[in-house]
């Protein structure tokens, strides 16, 4: 990176073998930075499932960036998970950092790392959680713009409104959604939960493997296109 410096997550034996990850937009000059952090007070498999999980929108009625989600692909292993979602950009502020109508996103969770872009390189997010306790997450994240029309001014205007109008709110909602979901899992000693997404099965088979099991989350089987997730 060009300024900072990169923490490896992990066995300190395995940090010059293990590749960092790849974000692309770190070496351009055609994206505009919007760093955001904050902790949550849950296990971070949670906050981590609900961000690979696009068909929450709904969630997110006060700043939804997009609508109608639908899953065009997803292909999985035991460290990552790959999904393609078809979304509507309804509002303005989807409409200006992308284009009006269908827009294609990719996820990709890369155990410890989540990488959310759109196929048109309109934006592109970038999220490292960090377990500072067993249900205490800090939550690292960058969102990175394309500069609207080529010019990086229009995104320094409106980098305020981006962070704290939209971004802040929307990780707010999410916030509260993930510590209800601990919640109810401290109440009731397990997680009654019952995901209909299939990335979300992914994300947890992933989790699951990476910790050697040391996730609250149930882990069951789960069918996407005939083939098992
Ligand atoms: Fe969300």
């Amino acid at each position: 990176m060009a300024a900072g410096q990169w923490v490896f997550l992990g066995d300190e034996k395995l940090a010059d073998s293990v590749p960092l990850p790849k974000i692309p937009p770190v070496h351009s000059q055609h994206y505009h930075p919007i760093p955001m952090q904050g902790e949550v007070g849950c296990h971070f498999s949670y906050i981590t499932e609900n961000a690979t999980d696009l068909f929450h929108a709904d969630l997110h009625q006060s700043a939804q960036p997009w609508a109608n989600p639908q899953l065009l692909s997803l292909k999985s292993n035991l460290r990552t998970v790959n999904a393609i979602y078809e979304v509507d950009t309804p509002r303005l502020l989807a409409a200006l950092i992308s284009h009006p109508g269908k827009n294609r996103v990719h996820v990709m969770y890369e155990y410890p790392y989540f990488h959310l872009w759109s196929e048109d390189g309109a934006f592109y997010l970038f999220v490292v959680y960090v377990p500072t306790a067993p249900q205490r997450t800090w939550v690292y994240s960058t969102f990175y713009f394309r500069h609207v029309w080529g010019m990086p001014w229009i995104l320094k205007l409106l980098h305020p409104i981006l962070d704290r109008g939209t971004f802040r709110q929307v990780f707010a909602e999410d916030i509260h959604a993930v510590q209800e979901e601990q919640r109810a899992y401290n109440l009731h000693s397990q997680d009654l939960s019952r995901e209909t997404n299939p990335v979300s099965h992914a994300v947890r088979k992933v989790i699951l493997n990476q910790t050697d099991g040391q996730q609250p989350l149930t882990c069951e089987p789960f069918v996407y296109q005939g083939k098992p997730v």
